[in-house]
């Protein structure tokens, strides 16, 4: 018996071989529940320009959902734009009408276009960055609100940033993006809670992805250093000594969508390895 056994959870941005959304969906299902998975699965210019690369392959998509599948659950892979309202409802609609309502909702997908000198920031990768990074969640969570409503319980996690607790210069449109996540976090906790529903988010330190590792260039570039010299400044900050890995943030979103922590709500819970001053 696992803890999520007759779960169906959603796991957005969930469709590159080593990007976060993809651990959470197996280690969800390894919880026992059916995880849908999505991802934008087309190419998007405005977002490739953050430099980062997408999860825009529906095959890279449809190997997380078989992956699922290879656990013994129950997987759908749905290609859907988060920053867009009426994709993320028809994809919402398919994929109860496949799995059933969705108990769990993981707001993973994410961008890190616009980061950059404040003033060098346009108007588009503003816009870019709020419609992916807060929209995005607030999108899925109107999609799933109703059936977790009518079900009387749910859990929406979301995969904030420690930049959504604090900032660092040069971090553009990202800082004030991921501090809306946790604001969001916040005031969902508080006004579904007495529908059963709990919200709390998980706030990442460096974690070796695709964009972490972007991230690392960027670094080095920065303080004119080689990128081991840059990840070596990286791990001066973090007294555990290393960075993180996709796993330590599946973990951690586990244990919030286990009714073990059914008192936690609103929590924004730091996955940073003691990542000191301010990220707290
Ligand atoms: N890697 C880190 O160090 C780190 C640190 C803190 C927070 N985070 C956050 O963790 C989450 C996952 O990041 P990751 O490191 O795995 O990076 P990633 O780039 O591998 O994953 C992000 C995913 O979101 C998807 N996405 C982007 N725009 C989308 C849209 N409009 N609709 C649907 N999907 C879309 C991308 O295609 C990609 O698959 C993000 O929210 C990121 O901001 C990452």
């Amino acid at each position: 018996m696992g803890a999520l056994d007759d779960q169906v959870a959603l796991v957005t941005g969930a469709g590159r071989a080593h990007g976060i959304g993809r651990a959470v969906a197996l280690r969800l299902a390894s919880a026992g529940a059916d995880v849908a998975v999505c991802d934008i699965a087309r190419p998007v210019p405005e977002l490739e320009a953050a430099g980062v690369g997408l999860g825009d392959d529906p095959a890279e998509l449809e190997q997380t959902a078989e992956l699922v599948r290879r656990l013994g659950r129950r997987s759908v892979a749905i290609a859907m734009d988060v920053s867009n309202r009426a994709s993320a409802d028809e994809g919402v609609a398919a994929l109860t009408e496949s799995l059933g309502g969705v108990g769990v909702l993981v707001n993973n997908a994410g961008s890190a276009v616009g980061v950059a000198p404040f003033e060098q920031i346009s108007d588009t990768e503003w816009e870019t960055s709020w419609r992916v990074n807060v929209l995005g969640a607030v999108n899925l969570s109107r999609a799933v609100l109703p059936g977790m409503k009518e079900a009387g319980r749910g859990t929406i996690i979301n995969i904030a940033s420690t930049l959504g607790v604090a900032a660092l210069a040069e971090y553009g449109a990202y800082v004030p993006a991921k501090h809306a996540v946790v604001g969001l976090t916040r005031l969902l906790a508080q006004e579904l809670a007495p529908f059963g529903i709990r919200t709390n988010a998980v706030a990442p330190g460096y974690i070796v992805t695709d964009m972490g590792k972007a991230e690392q260039a960027k670094i080095a570039t920065a303080m004119s250093v080689s990128v081991s010299d840059a990840v070596d400044a990286i791990l001066d900050e973090i007294p555990v000594g290393r960075l993180g890995a996709p796993d330590d943030v599946a973990n951690a979103v586990a244990w919030l969508a286990d009714p073990a922590s059914s008192f936690v709500n609103g929590a924004i819970l730091p996955v940073h390895g003691g990542q000191t001053p301010g990220f707290a």
